[in-house]
């Protein structure tokens, strides 16, 4: 479709960058013409300047004969005392004097432009000289053709040229580049137009014929159309799995409410209530974990401060009961940069989970390993099987296993564990072990100068390096 927007944009900037081309051309070519003017100018006045100095010695010695040679782009005459012309070059032969005018009595030269000086044809400029000789002054006039300001026809015709030829090729130049620069702009955005939530598989062209901006420009949209589309998918799956794990319950209360109410009597109520209650704990357990992962997935940002990871755990297990034996292996002195709060939620999803799968013991671990910090959950449960040590990080995946336990978890715990650990730039997998499962978190360690003596006291002054105080 014709677009007025479209081509009005593209003649303005067609016009104006000529219009600039050729402001440009007229000021060099103006330099050009007077410098050629000035140059022809001085080699005119040069001829005339040697024909004056051929001449002269002849009338004085007075040899000077009748017909003298003639020159290039120049005609002599010598006029005696009494204005008779008694020499010429041959163009003026029989002439009469080409002009009548001469320089002043002060003067030996003067000069006019005659259009045309008796006997000859066109504009020339004529230079009168006086000689003096012993019966009165003598004139000698040369007459040379005027040189315009401009030097010659074929200067100006080359300026001319010039000029129009670069103001063409600006002009043509500018309207190929805007009309291919505008014609990739307008497939992106026809594109981008027509891409919706059910498109987001489309992007935009990018074709090698596009300026190096445009096809910049390209990219990032389609970057960002590959990060929407993923985050739809993301939002979808997460839409669909929350929906039915919200529903279960829901419909499971409402059975049970609906039974009640046909049969009041028959009712257990203290048992019913019970059972609903349990349904409304497990509704707000999902809906606070779907919440505290919307929140993680948004990347809020994190409350980050130095802590010892050692402390940290310690302190975590020191303040939880436990049903079964928890060995401890936790090194002081890791360092990392954490939310504490954040990473005690990792840790208690970590041994709530152990808690739930392992028959008698847990061993929780932190270590360095070289510039990272590892933290290690290990049970000796069943464990969990290679296949599934990605699947379970998924949300709202619960093994088999787990569902049958009904064991009240929500599916979110790993799910979330993941997120603080990447957000905290770490990672969260399930490694090997001899038995149970082995899940290890690693951070980057804090880059720090050891805290010495002098340090340690700067820190203790809230430096940017300190340790919250130990308990
Ligand atoms: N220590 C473990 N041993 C065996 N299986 C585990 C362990 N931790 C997690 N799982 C499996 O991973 C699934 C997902 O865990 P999680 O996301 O914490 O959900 P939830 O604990 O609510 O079921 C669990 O349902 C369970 O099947
Ligand atoms: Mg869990």
């Amino acid at each position: 479709m014709f677009n007025w927007n479209r081509s009005s944009v593209l003649v303005r900037r067609t016009v104006g960058y000529s219009a600039i081309a050729a402001l440009l051309c007229a000021g060099v070519s103006l330099l050009f013409l007077i410098l050629v003017g000035n140059r022809d100018d001085n080699a005119a006045r040069a001829r005339v300047t040697g024909a004056w100095d051929r001449v002269v010695p002849l009338i004085r010695e007075g040899y000077l004969p009748a017909m003298l040679p003639a020159g290039k782009d120049i005609a002599l005459q010598v006029l005696d005392a009494r204005r008779r012309v008694v020499a010429s070059t041959p163009q003026l032969a029989g002439k009469p004097p080409m002009a009548t005018f001469q320089a002043t009595s002060a003067s030996v030269e003067t000069d006019k432009v005659l259009c045309p000086p008796a006997g000859l044809k066109g504009c020339m400029t004529v230079f009168s000289y006086k000689v003096y000789q012993p019966d009165g002054p003598w004139l000698l006039y040369v007459a040379t053709p005027t040189v315009p300001w401009y030097g010659n026809m074929t200067a100006l015709s080359f300026a001319i040229g010039m000029s129009v030829l670069t103001t063409a090729t600006t002009g043509a130049g500018t309207f190929h580049v805007v009309k291919r620069d505008m014609t990739a702009v307008d497939a992106i955005r026809t594109e981008l137009e027509e891409i919706t939530a059910t498109h987001l598989h489309r992007r935009v062209p990018v074709a090698p014929n596009y300026q190096e901006e445009i096809k910049l420009l390209a990219g990032a949209v389609n970057d960002t159309l590959d990060r929407l589309e993923s985050a739809y998918k993301q939002l979808r799956q997460f839409t669909s799995d929350a929906s039915h794990d919200l529903r279960s319950p829901l419909t499971a209360m409402r059975t049970q409410l609906e039974e009640a109410q046909m049969n009041p009597h028959d009712t257990d109520w203290p048992a019913m209530t019970s059972a609903v209650l349990a349904g409304v704990d497990r509704l707000q357990a999902i809906v606070t974990d779907l919440l505290t992962l919307a929140r993680l997935e948004a990347r809020a940002p994190l409350d980050l401060s130095p802590a010892d990871l050692g402390r940290l755990v310690g302190d975590e297990l020191d303040h939880r009961a436990y049903r079964m034996k928890i060995v401890r292996d936790l090194r002081r002195n890791v360092v990392v940069d954490c939310d504490r709060l954040r990473i005690t939620r990792l840790l208690v999803n970590l041994l709530d989970n152990a808690e739930r799968h392992a028959t008698s013991r847990i061993t929780v671990s932190v270590k360095a390993d070289g510039p990272t910090a590892t933290l290690e959950v290990l049970d000796d449960g069943a464990g969990i099987a290679p296949e599934h040590r990605e699947t379970v990080f998924d949300r709202f995946t619960r093994l088999d296993a787990s569902r049958d336990r009904d064991s009240g978890g929500t599916g979110l715990g790993l799910a979330i564990a993941r997120e603080i650990a990447e957000a905290h730039h770490g990672t969260l997998t399930i490694q090997d072990s001899e038995r149970g499962a082995r899940f290890v978190l690693r951070l980057p360690i804090r880059e720090a100068p050891e805290i010495t003596g002098r340090s340690r006291h700067r820190a203790d002054h809230g430096g940017l390096f300190s340790l919250p105080a130990p308990g």
